[in-house]
């Protein structure tokens, strides 16, 4: 991830959505925001910087090595289910495909830990994978447990309290493409396991990064319909 994060279009595509989502739900450069699952750091030290404090959290000591190495100033190691700060601490917490993965129980339990760091009507943004049929070989690399339906994280969300702003599918354009890619898999299993952001896209990246991006105002305004990603904006 700290390899590719900085220009694979993927990172650099969701980014868009990301701002967009935030300049529409949460609009503010002077936020307490939390990064739950911080991983190795991108989002966090630059574009998440620009709407306030950030303080990353993330279970495993490599992550928070990579992060330090982008000299992020507010790093703890803890995991999601258990946060180490104070109740209504943090105006945003953001987390960004993490409460997928095996090592989170429990995303009930996370989303409570989410709801109580928060203060009230601070915001959730969350991104998790889409639907469980689309599990691929990036699946085993990545850790996966589970994917979600926005129906899915909807329920979620007010099980553990929050007011659903905004719902949405995200990665939708490349939908097609990336169904055609997973089922290719099953009937030819690759031997090696790779995570589809260890691809090299070559020429292609800036051309997807594009594509992606492009899907920013419909994904934070009127919604898109399936996607390879869910996207969630909760209230407290
Ligand atoms: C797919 S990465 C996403 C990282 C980052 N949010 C991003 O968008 O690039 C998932 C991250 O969740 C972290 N993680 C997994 N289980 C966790 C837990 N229980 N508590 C905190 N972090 C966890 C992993 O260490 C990893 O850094």
């Amino acid at each position: 991830m700290y390899q590719v994060e900085d220009r694979h279009w993927w990172y650099r595509g969701m980014e868009t959505i990301t701002r967009a989502l935030l300049d529409r739900f949460v609009n503010n450069s002077n936020l307490k925001i939390l990064d739950a699952g911080c991983g190795t750091g991108a989002a966090m030290t630059t574009y998440l910087a620009e709407y306030g404090m950030v303080t990353g959290v993330d279970l495993y000591p490599q992550a928070l090595d990579f992060c330090r190495k982008r000299n992020a100033p507010r790093l703890a190691r803890a995991s999601v289910l258990d946060l180490p700060f104070a109740s209504s601490s943090f105006d945003l917490v953001t987390s960004f495909d993490v409460l997928y993965e095996r090592a989170v129980r429990s995303e009930a339990s996370a989303l409570r830990e989410f709801f109580r760091v928060l203060t009230p009507k601070g915001h959730l943004l969350l991104r998790l994978p889409a639907y469980d049929w689309l599990r691929g070989q990036h699946d085993k690399s990545v850790h996966t447990n589970r994917r979600y339906t926005k129906g899915l994280v909807k329920e979620l969300l007010e099980q553990s309290g929050f007011i659903v702003e905004h719902l949405s599918y995200a990665n939708t354009f490349l939908f097609p493409l990336a169904v055609a890619k997973r089922l290719g898999e099953r009937v030819f299993p690759p031997k090696d396991f790779q995570s589809d952001l260890a691809l090299n896209a070559g020429v292609f990246n800036t051309v997807l990064k594009y594509i992606l991006a492009s899907e920013a105002p419909i994904a934070a305004h009127i919604g898109l319909p399936f996607g390879l990603s869910v996207v969630a904006v909760g209230r407290k």
